[in-house]
């Protein structure tokens, strides 16, 4: 995958700039000319550095005191160092992260184009609702028209069925010559997309899942 190889490579080391201060000290000491190279105590000079060596390891100075003391002078040095610290992401687990992160994506998008696959059919299903069936099976898809039941009611293998045996001549509730002409004019997509429709008619808890049972008819 190139696409990955080259976001992988772009992310792996993370740069940031530290700056670090340390402070060395000598007290007591006499002379203002050997202050420079006598080793100083505490923090990183820890009675071993003086201010030349701290320079040569890549300290700046950054700040003097300077106090009298019952013996000398108290010299009290602020080094400074900026540190440049790179860290390294590990490479399998920011795959992993991103293959996941793809993943996810994937799903999202099939998701987002069945819902839109759903509101196509109900959009096509209600037109032709409209004009060629809400006239005897009502706004609601749920009047008893003839002797029909409620449409709402009826399951996607039913609907599709009952619809093709009226083609057929093998379906009759008594009234069907009426029905008749209705169905002989859908094809498999209009029962889909009508049976959507009258899914999307029905109060909210009871509409199916359209996608599943409709899959699973079809198999
Ligand atoms: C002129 C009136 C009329 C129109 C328009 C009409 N139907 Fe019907 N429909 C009926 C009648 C009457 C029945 C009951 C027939 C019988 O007795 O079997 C029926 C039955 C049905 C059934 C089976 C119901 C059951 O109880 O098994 C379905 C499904 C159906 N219609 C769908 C549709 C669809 C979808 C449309 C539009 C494309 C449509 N009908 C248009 C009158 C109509």
């Amino acid at each position: 995958m190139k696409l990955l190889t080259t976001i992988t490579l772009g992310l792996l080391t993370t740069i940031s700039l530290n700056a670090k201060t340390t402070m060395c000290f000598k007290e007591n000491h006499l002379s203002m000319t050997t202050i420079e190279t006598i080793a100083l105590d505490g923090g990183e000079c820890s009675s071993s550095k003086n201010v030349q060596d701290m320079k040569k390891a890549g300290w700046a100075v950054d700040d003097i005191k300077i106090e009298k003391s019952t013996n000398g002078n108290n010299y009290i040095y602020i080094f400074k160092k900026d540190e440049i610290i790179t860290s390294t992401i590990d490479e399998e687990k920011l795959e992993q992260k991103i293959l996941q992160r793809l993943e996810t994506r994937k799903k999202e998008e099939q998701i987002a184009r069945k819902k839109e696959v759903k509101v196509r059919m109900s959009k096509d299903g209600k037109k032709l609702y409209i004009n060629k069936c809400q006239s005897c099976h009502g706004a609601k898809a749920t009047e008893l028209t003839g002797n029909s039941r409620d449409l709402t009611k009826i399951n996607f293998f039913d609907f599709k069925t009952t619809i093709r045996d009226y083609g057929l001549g093998e379906y009759d509730r008594g009234t069907a010559f009426r029905m008749l002409p209705y169905a002989n004019l859908m094809d498999s997509r209009d029962i889909k997309n009508v049976y959507s429709y009258i899914n999307s008619l029905k109060p909210k808890k009871e509409q199916k899942d359209l996608e599943k049972e409709i899959e699973a008819e079809s198999k």
